[in-house]
């Protein structure tokens, strides 16, 4: 896991970006590849995560983005995530996010959190940031905690039908819904 500190460049994530983040996502959630990090998924699903039309779906749409953060000194991706607005609403979501499992452990991802919350702060005026999060990830909740998350008591359906050249691993999956208040954070 890193150890070195990690400086980071972040954008807005384009087409062209697509055939470097697939496999950064999938290293970091799925297979063999993800058991250098300290969190995955690979005991709960055996697929892609998601594949190069859902990507590109992700970064095209009008109210959200799909970030990047990039290492300055050799311009590699290190991390992304998801950042989506439904207008109307006083909340983000936050998702798909990724950190290259041999850099994990490092900061990198509460950096790319924070950045995160931020970017979706300035650019819609929301309060509230919300995530789900598989609910046997206690690790990963307890982070999420650490960084002012809390658990909403909702409850999502895990999308068994949708998952890309693969399967579950479980039967028993479901979504905890975390939110945080940006607002008494800042
Ligand atoms: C979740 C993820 C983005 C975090 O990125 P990261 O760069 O490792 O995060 P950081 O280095 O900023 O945070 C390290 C934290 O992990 C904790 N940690 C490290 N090893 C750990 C372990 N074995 N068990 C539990 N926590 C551990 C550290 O204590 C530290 O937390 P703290 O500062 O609150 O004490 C990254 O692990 C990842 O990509 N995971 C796979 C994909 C995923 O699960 N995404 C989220 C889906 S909701």
């Amino acid at each position: 896991m890193g150890s070195q500190p990690v400086s980071l460049a972040f954008r807005e994530a384009t087409p062209e970006d697509i055939p470097l983040l697939l496999p950064l996502i999938k290293r970091a959630y799925r297979g063999s590849a993800s058991r250098a990090g300290w969190t995955t998924e690979a005991d709960l699903v055996a697929d892609d995560r998601i594949d190069a039309a859902g990507l590109l779906t992700k970064i095209s749409q009008p109210t959200g983005a799909v970030l990047v953060a990039t290492d300055t000194s050799s311009g590699s991706f290190v991390s992304c995530c998801e950042v989506l607005h439904h207008p109307g609403s006083n909340a983000a979501y936050f998702g798909l996010f990724a950190v290259d499992p041999l850099l994990q452990g490092g900061g990198i991802g509460k950096t790319v959190l924070a950045f995160a919350e931020g970017y979706a702060r300035e650019k819609w005026g929301v309060e509230r940031m919300e995530m789900t999060v598989i609910w046997t990830r206690e690790e990963l909740i307890a982070w999420y905690g650490r960084r002012g998350y809390v658990k909403t008591g909702e409850r999502r359906e895990f999308p068994y039908a949708e998952l890309v050249n693969g399967k579950a691993l479980r039967d028993d999956l479901w979504f905890e819904v975390l939110e945080k208040d940006l607002v008494a954070a800042a």
